[in-house]
Parts: C-alpha cells; structure tokens; sequence
C-alpha cells in the first residue's frame, strides 16, 4: 500500500499507520457467516400496525383470498384500528424485534467462541411483514460481504405458512433479481424437538408450577397452545401439528408426565374451519368439568409477541378466566431472554454447518396437495445450494 508514494519515507509511514489498522479492521469485522433469523415480526408503534396488516393480508403464501389485491388492503384498513387497540394494551408495539436481537447476539457471541473456524458470524434479522424486511437483510448481507448465509427460522416447527413464506421470499428476491447468489446458502428450517429446547420449555412449565398453591399444583393441566391453522392448510399435508405434536411429547417427557396435559390452539379468525381444540373453549370445558387450575404455555413461538401478551394474558388469563371461574390461571414465560435458549440457537447454527447440509430431508418434500409451484422452486433452490 505504500508503493504510490514514491520515495518519501515520512508520507509513506504516514499512510501505512493510518491505512492498516483500517484494514485489519474491516477484515476483522467482515462477518464470514451470516445468520439470518426469520420471523413474521411485529410492529415496534400503533403507526406500524396498518403496514404490517397490509403486508400479511397480501402474502399469498400465507392465505389465498379471492381477488387478494383488492380485498387484502381493504380487510387491513377494516382491521387496523382494533389491532392497535389490542398493541396499546401490552404497552404500544411489539417486543419480538427487542427478543431477537438479544438472542442473535448471544447466539454469535457463543458462536464466535464455539466455532472459530467459521467466525466471525453476524445475525441479521428478516421479517414478513415488518421492517427490517427479509428483503433488505439480504442485501445488507450481500453488502456485508457474508461468504456463507443460513436462514435461520425462529418458528421451531415448520408449516408452509410461516417458515415456507419466509423461504419462498428468500428465492423470490434471487429470481426477481435474476441473479444467483454471491453467498452460499443454507437453510436451519425445524428444530421441533432439539433437547436444549425442551429442556427451557421444561424449566420454564417447572417455574411456573411452583408458582401454584402447593395443594392446587397437583391439580393444574397444562395446556400447550400454538397458533392455530386453516383446515385447507392442514388437509393439504402442513407438517405443522405433527412437529407442535412432537414439542410437547418431549417436553412432558422431560418433565416426566408430572401433571395432566393438552395440545390446544389459538387465534383462529374468519369463518372457516381451523384446526381446534381452540384455547378459550378448552378453558371453558375445563372449568365446567371442575378443573379450574390451569398453565398455558406457549409452544410455537419462543419470544413475547401479542398471542402470548395480549390473546393468552389479557383475553384468556383474565377476562376469560374471571367469567369461568378459574381458581388459578397462569401462563409460562416464553424463552425470551433465557441464556440456556441462546445456547440452544448457537447449538443448531453449529451443528448445522458441520453437517454441510443445505437443508432438512423434510424440506425437499412439497405438501402432497400443494398448489403453490413457488414452493417447488424454492425447495429446488435450496436444495441445489453447493456448500464446499
Ligand atoms: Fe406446503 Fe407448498 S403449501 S409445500
């Protein structure tokens, strides 16, 4: 780098000091791997709320809605006000963005130490419907200079609807662009059943537990519940409320059958059918059979989002709760903040890119009633991927 200057000692000494150390920093700093954490996302302010809404109402991966341009924006207008009202109660936005930040640096910073080799890692984080978009976390990985990319999934169990989105948009942003990738990509697409997993599941339900008169605790059913899906989802072979089915068969095992439990689900909106036993009805059944010590927990997602603050605190735990009758109704943090569940994220990064493995075997498999040929070519996509 000093050659341009010629003969001058003092000139050439000058700009070697300044011009190196930004250069050993750059190197530094240039993440080799980045971990991109998809997630649906949620808005941060009320004044996000109308742009989110727009956003899922219009992802044909998520719901096909007649004529989906026109009648999309119009239920995310009708809807918006409600929403906001429901994000005003738990304290006016969304903290999924504040969740994952904290575990993705916790899971880099165990990462770095865990796995030199493949250091340093970054994690971007790519959301459906909420800045920072899957789109622009691309390009600021593309920018970044990132040599080996892995979509990360946040939803521990996969359904075509979610994860399937996120991965659908991924393989859009190439083919719109009509380039190939300059990182090599590789996708972490379900970690239904990951023993670190389980094991925060397990001590969050024991936490609460305890939370329980002790001559009640006996009593208490644990109720898993998960977001609900459409049964037109469902029928078309989703893997969703077999890889729910499978979190919540290991962690009572680890908890060792210690209380009566359920797999019920929540948020069903609109006039079809979804997947049930749904959650408030649950609730009510129990209490009119005499079972009115009841935990919720949270089985599909890993952080606070409004089904957990709003849907299972407000709605359930206490206004439903009071009309029933329960005696006691709780609900088990969700991981959140738990350092056993960054360990858990930096475990399946690592795992995962020793396996050199672009993605699951379950991945490559399209839903036998699929009718959506992005599915196909995204799966192609990722599956094609060359890691070494
Ligand atoms: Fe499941 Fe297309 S809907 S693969």
């Amino acid at each position: 780098p000093c050659q341009p200057y010629g003969g001058n000692f003092c000139i050439q000494l000058m700009y070697c000091c300044t011009i190196l150390p930004v250069c050993v920093w750059l190197l530094s700093v240039k993440p080799k791997t980045g971990i991109l954490m998809l997630n649906m996302g949620g808005p941060e302010k009320l004044e996000d709320v109308h742009d989110f809404l727009l956003r899922l109402f219009l992802d044909t991966d998520l719901m096909k809605l007649p004529v989906q341009s026109k009648l999309g924006p119009f239920i995310a207008a009708r809807r918006t006000s409600k929403i906001q009202e429901q994000y005003s109660k738990i304290g006016g936005g969304s903290p999924i963005k504040h969740w994952t930040s904290m575990q993705g640096e916790g899971m880099v910073k165990l990462l770095d130490e865990m796995s030199p080799e493949t250091a340093p890692h970054k994690f971007y984080i790519g959301f459906r419907y909420v800045q920072p978009l899957t789109e622009e976390a691309i390009e600021e990985m593309e920018k970044d200079g990132v040599e080996r990319a892995v979509a990360f999934t946040q939803y521990p169990q996969y359904s075509c609807s979610t994860t399937g989105s996120s991965l659908n948009a991924i393989y859009r942003y190439y083919s719109n662009r009509g380039a190939r990738p300059k990182m090599r990509w590789s996708v972490i697409d379900r970690w239904p059943t990951h023993p670190l997993l389980v094991e925060c599941f397990a001590d969050h339900v024991r936490n609460e537990l305890l939370k329980f008169p002790e001559e009640k605790r006996d009593d208490v059913v644990i109720l898993f519940s998960a977001h609900s899906l459409p049964m037109a989802v469902v029928n078309r072979g989703d893997p969703y409320p077999q890889e729910v089915g499978a979190t919540v068969q290991r962690v009572m095992e680890r908890l060792g059958h210690c209380n009566p439990y359920r797999l019920v689900w929540q948020s069903r909106v609109g006039p079809m059918q979804w997947l049930g036993p749904q959650t408030d009805d649950v609730i009510k059944g129990l209490c009119e059979r005499g079972k009115k010590n009841i935990l919720l927990v949270p089985i599909a997602f890993t952080s606070d989002h409004i089904e957990t603050l709003h849907e299972l605190d407000i709605e359930y735990g206490q206004v439903l709760g009071q009309e029933c009758g329960v005696e006691n109704i709780r609900r088990a943090e969700s991981l959140n903040g738990n350092p056993l569940f960054m360990e858990a994220l930096a475990d399946l990064v690592q795992s995962h890119l020793k396996s050199n493995e672009p993605c699951s075997r379950q991945l490559t498999l399209r839903c036998p009633l699929c009718t959506n040929p992005t599915c196909g070519e995204t799966k192609a996509f990722f599956a094609s991927q060359t890691l070494s």
